[in-house]
């Protein structure tokens, strides 16, 4: 395929997804508002729950809520799932372009695990599958019922997946496949539980019988968890561009502590929403949460567990003083093949990122990144492809640390 065509292909999709996502969140965000803001009121109509009026693009609404459906059918209704299929469909998509046809580049890492093309892959879209069933169980099990042991035991099944993932794929491909695993399970949510059980309602409507009213609550249940995942799924997916996220030692623990910041934050939104006192100390978890993930990402040097010291300041350096040529060499041994203007690595076709590391002017100019990417974590090179040994990653902390100190060489 003609390279530039191929990134165009890429370009379009991500854009569809962003587009697809906002869409979805938008009009998410949109109803769990209208939802808390209903007020009940005397003379509603029959089986009306609520009204709530509102003002938008110069215009007043009166919304009515159904709790379980009006008397009568309407002649027209308008469905919300394409919004939900389409951002799961493009993201998917997204996952095949980007992690499946550049599996070796960013699914696979042979030291974690040396796993085949096509075995990443089964692995990948399986445990989407798999992950999903399981979710699935859990909301129909007994835990079902109560709706904090049920988010209890869900948040934890994701974070075991999440550090499955990072025993099988690269960094940042298990971080992506942890959000791409919330994503499914969020779509899969309005697929095969809140749609279909919408169609159930109407289809009794229709034949004139009462709809069974744990359907409306099963669907509100699995919507309002969608409701709190979709922060940290957001997150995840733009995590791809921060090396110090995904490439963090423990990144499936970091993960876990997003996924409380992002509940907590929607807990605080939520409650507002309903007019009710706002839970001020939702914000305390999430300072609390802040200073968490920066002592994680401080504590950790990214060294593999054989390797690092105990918990360093930072990470491990050479002993002796390293030039700027000296760690000019290193990084364009091991990274100008696709730093450059023109990468030599096949498959890629541009400079990624624009970080160009071809020149001892340019590794310096990118001091940071370098260390963030390459010393910090270990990100880059993606699955180590140009095999850059520990005693090089030490080397470019000696001459970052003795940088930033001051004695510029
Ligand atoms: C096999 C090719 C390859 C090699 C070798 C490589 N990189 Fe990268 N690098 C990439 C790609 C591809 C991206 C863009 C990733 C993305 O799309 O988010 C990237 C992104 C980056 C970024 C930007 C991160 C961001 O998203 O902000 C930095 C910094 C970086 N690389 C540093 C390095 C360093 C330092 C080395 C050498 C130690 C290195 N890279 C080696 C392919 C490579």
């Amino acid at each position: 395929m003609d390279p530039i065509v191929w990134e165009w292909i890429g370009a379009a999709i991500r854009w569809l997804h962003v587009i697809a996502g906002v869409a979805w969140i938008g009009s998410s965000f949109y109803f769990v508002h209208l939802d808390s803001s209903l007020k009940p009121r005397d003379g509603l109509p029959k089986g009306a729950y609520g009204e709530a009026w509102q003002v938008h693009g110069g215009g007043f609404y009166h919304m009515v809520k159904y709790l379980v459906a009006p008397a009568d059918m309407p002649d027209e209704l308008t469905w919300f799932k394409w919004e939900a299929y389409a951002t799961w469909l493009s993201g998917f998509a997204l996952l095949v372009f980007v992690y499946y046809f550049g599996a070796e580049l960013y699914l696979i890492d042979k030291a974690v695990l040396d796993l085949s093309t096509f075995g990443a892959i089964a692995v990948s879209a399986g445990s989407l599958v798999l992950g999903w069933a399981v979710y699935d169980l859990l909301c129909r099990s007994p835990l079902g019922r109560n709706d904090n042991l049920l988010a209890l035991f869900g948040f934890g099944f994701v974070v075991a997946m999440a550090y499955g993932f990072t025993e099988v794929f690269s960094a940042r491909g298990a971080f992506m496949q942890a959000g791409a695993l919330m994503g499914t399970i969020m779509a899969c949510n309005v697929f095969m539980i809140i749609i279909p059980n919408q169609r159930k309602v109407v289809a009794a409507l229709i034949r004139g019988e009462t709809p069974d009213p744990r359907y409306g609550r099963i669907g509100k249940q699995r919507s309002m968890h969608n409701n709190y995942i979709t922060l940290p799924t957001v997150f995840v997916m733009i995590a791809n561009h921060y090396p110090l996220v995904y490439g963090a030692w423990l990144s499936w623990l970091i993960l876990a502590v997003l996924i409380v910041v992002g509940v907590a934050i929607r807990h605080f939104f939520n409650t507002m929403h309903k007019g009710q006192r706002a839970p001020w100390g939702a914000w305390f978890i999430v300072f609390i949460c802040a200073l968490l993930i920066l002592t994680i990402n401080r504590l950790t040097p990214a060294e593999p567990a054989a390797e690092h010291s105990g918990l360093l300041p930072a990470p491990a350096m050479a002993p002796a003083p390293v030039t700027l040529a000296n760690a000019a060499d290193i990084v364009i041994t091991r990274c100008s093949m696709c730093h450059a203007a023109e990468p030599v690595w096949e498959g890629l076709h541009s400079t990624p990122k624009g970080v160009l590391l071809d020149t001892p002017e340019r590794v310096a100019a990118h001091a940071d990144q370098v260390f963030i990417a390459s010393v910090w974590t270990h990100a880059m090179p993606p699955s180590n492809v140009t095999e850059m040994t520990l005693e090089e990653r030490r080397s470019l902390a000696r001459w970052y640390e003795d940088r930033r100190a001051g004695a510029m060489n």
